[in-house]
């Protein structure tokens, strides 16, 4: 059984925007928290040393990243920023691990001053570059790249051979990158993968995990080394539409650990085993409230805009994402005076309307196309889409100036709190400078 997706009933989103302003993000705390615990119920079922990380990339607001950690799971970080985030949400340095395929010597000096507990290291100069630096305790991680090749959109593929990410395994890359590290004196704990994103079965996750497992064997067997870390990184698709149906949270746990825990224990091996999943924990747990404005016919077409879009959700334009959609109007009755002292109501019958929903930029960023809505839309309603909690907050920019939206989290309780307030405009242009004479 999966959790619901988070959906704000009409009256709580007219109430939210008239508080907080829109466009809005809105992020259900329960939700969140529940998808994390799945994960570590269906992983620590299968095996005693298991780590659950949520990809902060997802969504590194502060109060979510706050709420990930206290809910038991580290934090992946992709960057020095999103190390920083984590941070400043009070997660322990020792609760964050550091990714990235062009890592700066700052960012790999940061990460282990502050002490995260791993590094995972994607290329052969970033190994040399580690020898320059303090280590402390952090460990070291080999990010490889196994060669499947999952089902998803071109740019959120990233476990084929050519990839730009990590080392191949089959071509021995992997291998000759853990014995320079051992010429160097640092000591590869382990390995980590991550096949792609979006996926609606864990096939290729599980193929890459027989690989991954199969690989710590063979560095036993060749080299007698004990490594003690195997992650399989993220991936797992969500509901973006009523109609998608990706595995559940256990399913794709069963299947991957299915398959990996038999090799494991036929080599008496027991790593720490990870997975480190950003869509499937948060995605689901966010929707954003927009505010209709111009609704016009051209050609065939009705476009309805909305006072968002691409930089508040660039995914239709970059991966021709597409989204549930729901129409929400302040009052189906309409109050009507007809003469002094006279009233009356008439109900709205309209029929239902097939729109093109388009976002405030300017270009032609349709946010979504085609979408079917119970009844055409006016100025002042609000459309409420369904499954931004991930990639839309942290994706989000000031194209054409627009401030980026606020985030307002329901809390267990089911009170709202704001989480993210709305950019200022001094906020906006604090960088900007006009030097002296221009
Ligand atoms: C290294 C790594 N781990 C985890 C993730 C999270 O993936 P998802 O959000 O699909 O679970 C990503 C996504 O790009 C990634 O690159």
């Amino acid at each position: 059984m999966s959790d619901p997706r988070f959906s704000l009933a009409t009256d709580e989103a007219f109430a939210l925007v008239a508080q907080f302003g829109s466009p809005v993000y809105v992020v259900d705390e329960l939700g969140f928290q529940n998808r994390i615990g799945r994960y570590r119920a269906a992983l620590g079922a299968y095996w005693p040393r298991t780590e659950v990380s949520f990809a902060s990339k997802a969504n590194s607001t502060l109060a979510l990243l706050r709420i990930a950690d206290r809910a038991g799971a580290t934090i992946d970080v992709a960057s020095r920023g999103e190390l920083e985030a984590a941070l400043r949400a009070g997660v322990p340095a020792s609760h964050c691990h550091l990714h990235g395929n062009n890592k700066s010597i700052d960012e790999l000096a940061f990460a282990l001053e502050s002490g995260v507990s791993h590094i995972m290291i994607d290329h052969l100069s970033e190994i040399d570059m580690i020898a320059t630096c303090a280590r402390g305790d952090t460990q070291f991680v080999l990010r490889v790249a196994p060669g499947v090749d999952p089902k998803t959109h071109a740019k959120i593929s990233t476990g084929q051979s050519d990839t730009k990410f990590g080392f191949n395994l089959s071509n021995g890359a992997a291998e000759q990158a853990l014995l320079h590290a051992q010429t160097l004196g640092i000591k590869i704990v382990g390995i980590h993968c991550h096949v792609g994103s979006q996926l609606m079965d864990g096939e290729a996750q599980e193929n890459a995990a027989e690989l991954l497992g199969e690989w710590l064997i063979q560095m036993r067997a060749w080299h007698g080394l004990e490594l003690d870390y195997l992650n399989v990184g993220g991936g797992l698709g969500v509901r973006y539409l009523a109609s998608d149906s990706p595995e559940t949270i256990e399913e794709y746990v069963d299947r991957v650990m299915g398959r990996l825990v038999p090799i494991l224990k036929k080599a008496e091996i027991a790593p720490l085993i990870g997975m480190e999943p950003g869509r499937s924990l948060i995605a689901e747990c966010g929707v954003t409230l927009y505010r209709v404005g111009v609704v016009k016919s051209a050609g065939d077409k009705t476009y309805v805009s909305v006072n968002g879009g691409l930089a508040d959700n660039p995914r239709p334009v970059m991966y021709g994402a597409k989204y549930q959609v729901e129409l929400l109007r302040e009052s189906a009755w309409e109050y009507q005076t007809d003469g002094p002292g006279a009233m009356s109501f008439t109900v709205d019958v309209s029929e239902g309307a097939v729109v093109t929903i388009a976002g405030r930029h300017c270009e032609t960023d349709t946010l979504f196309e085609n979408v079917e809505l119970s009844r055409m839309p006016e100025p002042g309603d609000l459309i409420q889409v369904y499954t931004t909690g991930a990639y839309n907050s942290s994706m989000a920019s000031n194209y054409n100036r627009f401030q980026r939206p606020a985030t307002v989290l329901q809390r267990t309780n089911g009170e709202f709190a704001l989480i993210q307030r709305p950019e200022t405009y001094d906020e906006m242009f604090a960088r900007e400078i006009l030097p002296e004479g221009l």
